[in-house]
């Protein structure tokens, strides 16, 4: 029965975006390569795996008009994580657990056990005693359709947690158990609850893996935690915690007890928009995170969500990055190389010295491109060095390196009428002889990396396309670029 009810809310919302993706496709502010839904709402990325061949990407998804509600899980399988094929959603809210406007089927993850395909996730719902929060399971023999668990729910908030901030399991097995760490509020701090399974069914707690005490926030949403070489990780977004959107821990784990030693602490990304990551291995032991390009109206520098609501269509993905620890426990984060493969129309040069006249640069369509190049330390005697990206109208998003006071900016004040905010980090250049920079530029987003992909910087920009110019300019003397390399990219993932 309750199978029947799901797959009846599948089949409404699959007509609902079937009758809509033709016209949101069209839409102007539309990313060329960054992941993102037919129509409607995206937020998290969920249930990332490797199954069968094909990356499978899930999404907390409303396919019915740009803004957050009544969750669902949407579907899409790739080769090579730009190129995606939409599958039918996977899950729909249809029990008395999930099936709420201001719930459904929350954030949660994928793991294959002998051969079929599970999704763990949150199930929201609010029946009179205000709004729940339990762990859910539903499972697939073809990687496509899903059955929600008889049994469910399988996982309820434990004494001293609140009901309604119990959330967003992560699942892994490791020697023939399964384990899932989950985020939760505890007396109002934010904790990462570990657990353990033989069959993903029956739950045991095992120990907090990770707490905040009081610095970290009151709730982590989307943890997530896995072995980086003998290293292990744990990220999350926390709730509470200033200006961090997504942060991750380093240090050491111990099965036998549950407890994580944590002693390196980071940012996975400055920027205002990169929220919510999972992480992912790749057939080639590579692992991979995705964000969610946004964030919520609860953080100090929400503005809204973008006018992409007005042609039909709110959120995407940021782009895979490949995780790597340094022998100091500090994270990289690079751009899958999958993405390489869509550069075209590359244009080399060896060295630019620029002053405050300012230097024009050419990269594919000024749109969609990449630009890489190696600021070089010790020539250089500005005190700052400006990129300007698309720019036009007489508006810029800028991109600052601030030496005199050693810090990186991305200041979205002008950027196209319509975002707000400065994302800011220290740029920690004491001992260095050059630092690296790496740009990627959609239609409507711009990553910024730098310091070996450590001190990173992803921030939407609704520019319309006659913004296509960029240029760089230093101020206080003179900037030395090396190693300059622009180029254009394909439109990848949506034609
Ligand atoms: C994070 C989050 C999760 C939750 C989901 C709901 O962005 O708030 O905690 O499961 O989004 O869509």
């Amino acid at each position: 029965m309750s199978y029947e009810i799901m797959k009846k809310n599948i089949e409404r919302a699959q007509q609902e975006i079937n009758g809509k993706k033709d016209k949101v496709k069209n839409g102007k502010m539309r990313q060329h390569y960054h992941f993102m839904a037919q129509t409607g709402w995206l937020n998290d990325p969920n249930g990332l795996i490797y199954f069968q061949g094909k990356y499978h990407f899930f999404y907390q998804y409303n396919p019915y008009h740009g803004f957050w509600e009544w969750m669902h899980w949407g579907h899409a399988v790739s080769e090579d994580m730009l190129h995606w094929e939409y599958l039918p959603l996977a899950l729909a809210p249809s029990e008395s657990y999930d099936d709420h406007l201001r719930g459904g089927c929350f954030s949660g993850s994928a793991v294959e056990m002998d051969g079929k395909l599970y999704l763990v996730f949150t199930a929201a719902t609010n029946e009179g005693r205000g709004f729940e929060q339990t762990q859910c399971v539903a499972y697939s023999e073809d990687g496509i359709h899903f059955i929600k668990y008889d049994g469910n729910p399988v996982l309820t908030a434990p004494k001293g947690v609140a009901k309604d901030q119990f959330r967003d399991p992560k699942v892994w097995e490791h020697e023939g158990v399964y384990y899932l760490v989950c985020g939760a509020s505890h007396g109002n701090r934010a904790q990462a609850l570990l657990y353990r399974s033989k069959d993903l069914y029956h739950w045991e707690f095992f120990s907090v893996l990770a707490e905040s005490r009081g610095e970290w926030g009151s709730m982590w949403e989307c943890p997530d935690f896995y072995p980086l070489g003998e290293k292990y990780v744990l990220t999350f977004s926390p709730m509470g915690a200033g200006d961090h959107t997504a942060v991750y821990f380093t240090g050491d784990f111990d099965y036998n007890t549950g407890k994580f030693d944590c002693r390196v602490t980071g940012e996975i990304d400055w920027g205002l928009d990169f929220y919510a990551p999972q992480s992912f291995q790749a057939p080639d032991g590579r692992r991979i995170i995705v964000g969610w390009s946004n964030e919520w109206e609860w953080m100090p520098q929400w503005k809204d969500w973008g006018p992409t609501y007005k042609e039909g269509w709110c959120g995407f993905f940021n782009i895979p990055r490949e995780v790597r620890m340094l022998s100091d426990g500090t994270l990289q984060f690079l751009p899958v190389r999958e993405i390489r493969a869509l550069r075209k129309d590359v244009w080399d040069r060896d060295e630019l010295a620029v002053t405050e006249d300012g230097v024009a640069l050419s990269a594919g369509d000024g749109i969609c491109f990449e630009l890489m190049m190696e600021i070089d330390l010790m020539e250089t005697n500005a005190g700052r060095l400006e990129l300007d990206l698309r720019c036009g109208n007489g508006r810029k998003t800028a991109c600052v390196f601030d030496f005199e006071n050693a810090e990186l900016r991305v200041d979205r004040t002008n950027a196209d009428g319509w975002s707000e905010g400065v994302s800011r980090s220290v740029m920690y250049l004491k001992g260095k002889k050059g630092l690296d920079v790496h740009v990627f530029s959609d239609q409507s987003s711009l990553e910024i990396f730098t310091d070996q992909y450590r001190n990173n910087h992803s921030n939407n920009v609704f520019a319309p396309s006659e913004q296509n110019l960029l240029s760089i300019r230093a101020y206080g003397g003179t900037a030395v670029i090396k190693d300059i390399m622009t180029c254009g990219l394909k439109d990848a993932c949506h034609s």
